[in-house]
């Protein structure tokens, strides 16, 4: 905690912005478990006040009752990643800021706490998390934040343009939308990734004089939930994969261990594959007697490959079909960014112009692709 922030975080309770039943992340057992404060207030509050993620909706709206459901669709994000993403925002008493997923409410709090409710904007893409959010927010003291109900990718051009910009739900592409709404100068401060794995990272744009595009480097890794339009359901593995298996595909073998692919967690690697495969989506089996397969499927075309590590060899077996070469092009990737000096998520960045976003390494001259992918 930053001396700047510290008062915001100390006048604005995160309880006050959390429903009576609510899932925090349990750490010992790994997953999101009920707590409901009828029930056991003290254990409420004091996951409350801890450094977890707590979902505060699941199956957008559509679940009863207390059992997690299928998907988390709203929460309250662990607050040192609140106040990590704050602090990059660079934010100053008495700008205009605008922050799409509005969620509890709690970050919007905090803004206002910090540059004054008026200036606050917030889009929510859901009708009741929005509502919940303005009566949470009306009780703090800050029913001056406008809280607007639509898909944020839109960001609130009636009260454009913004000094400070931030999102609360991970992006794939659409950020140029915010930078025609951004003052020259400003900060636009997102979670973006790309479909390849959960891994996002934080990415700090800063909007050129001009106004016409926004670049910066990304600061450090997140997993958000991501931007409602933005989901992207997991491939059909039997539209890719004949029902006979793997059979008919081209065979090969790797080096690669799984050990240095999957390294779990926040790792670089995933991330800056991604950079580096587009349209192209891993999914990693269970493990099983020794055995794991890691799949892989093209967004555009129906290729596929699939890479068996087994405990009890160095080599492993690699199928491949269709137009790409899937595999082979991940284990380029995974040798470029080996060759790089293995760079962490600091030294990629990204650039968001009219013509679409491109990544890059070290400096904005040093695309990862030749040409930009989605805006
Ligand atoms: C991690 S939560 C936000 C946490 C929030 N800032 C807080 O302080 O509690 C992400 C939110 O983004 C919202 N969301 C998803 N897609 C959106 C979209 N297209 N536009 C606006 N909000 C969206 C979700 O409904 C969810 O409430």
């Amino acid at each position: 905690m930053t001396p700047d922030w510290a008062p915001a975080f100390a006048a604005v309770p995160r309880s006050a912005f959390l429903p009576p039943l609510m899932w925090p992340h349990d750490a010992a057992g790994g997953r999101a478990v009920a707590v409901d404060r009828t029930a056991d207030a003290s254990d409420w509050h004091a996951r409350a006040d801890s450094n977890v993620p707590i979902v505060t909706q699941w199956d957008d709206g559509d679940h009863e009752g207390s059992a997690p459901g299928r998907r988390f669709t709203s929460s309250s994000s662990m607050p040192s990643v609140v106040f990590s993403m704050l602090a990059d925002l660079d934010v100053r008493p008495g700008q205009h800021v605008l922050e799409i997923g509005t969620g509890t409410g709690w970050n919007a709090a905090l803004l206002a706490h910090r540059v004054g409710a008026g200036n606050v904007v917030s889009v929510e893409v859901d009708p009741a998390v929005a509502e919940q959010a303005r009566g949470a927010l009306r009780r703090a003291g800050c029913g001056a934040v406008t809280v607007v109900t639509g898909d944020g990718l839109l960001g609130c051009p009636q009260a454009a343009p913004y000094d400070r910009v931030v999102a609360t739900c991970g992006l794939r592409s659409g950020v140029y939308g915010w930078v025609r709404q951004t003052v020259p100068g400003g900060v636009i401060v997102v979670p973006w990734g790309t479909h390849h794995c959960p891994t996002e990272a934080v990415a700090r744009l800063v909007v050129a004089d001009d106004g016409r595009s926004a670049s910066g480097c990304f600061t450090r890794p997140v997993t958000f939930m991501r931007m409602r339009s933005q989901r992207l359901a997991l491939p059909e593995h039997d539209a890719y994969v004949p029902t006979n298996g793997a059979g008919e595909a081209e065979k090969s073998s790797t080096a690669v261990t799984e050990a240095e692919f999957l390294t779990g967690g926040l790792g670089v690697e995933g991330f800056a594959v991604g950079l580096r495969v587009p349209d192209c989506v891993r999914v990693a089996d269970r493990k099983q007697n020794g055995r794991r397969s890691v799949w892989f499927y093209g967004l555009t075309d129906r290729s596929w490959a699939v890479v068996t590590f087994r405990d009890d060899r160095d080599e492993s077996v690699v199928h491949q079909s269709g137009p790409r070469r899937l595999w082979q092009e991940v284990e380029a990737a995974l040798h470029w960014w080996r060759r790089q000096g293995r760079p962490g998520f600091e030294r990629f960045g990204l650039t968001v112009t009219a013509d679409g976003q491109t990544p890059w390494l070290d400096h904005p001259s040093n695309p990862l692709s030749t040409a930009p992918t989605g805006r």
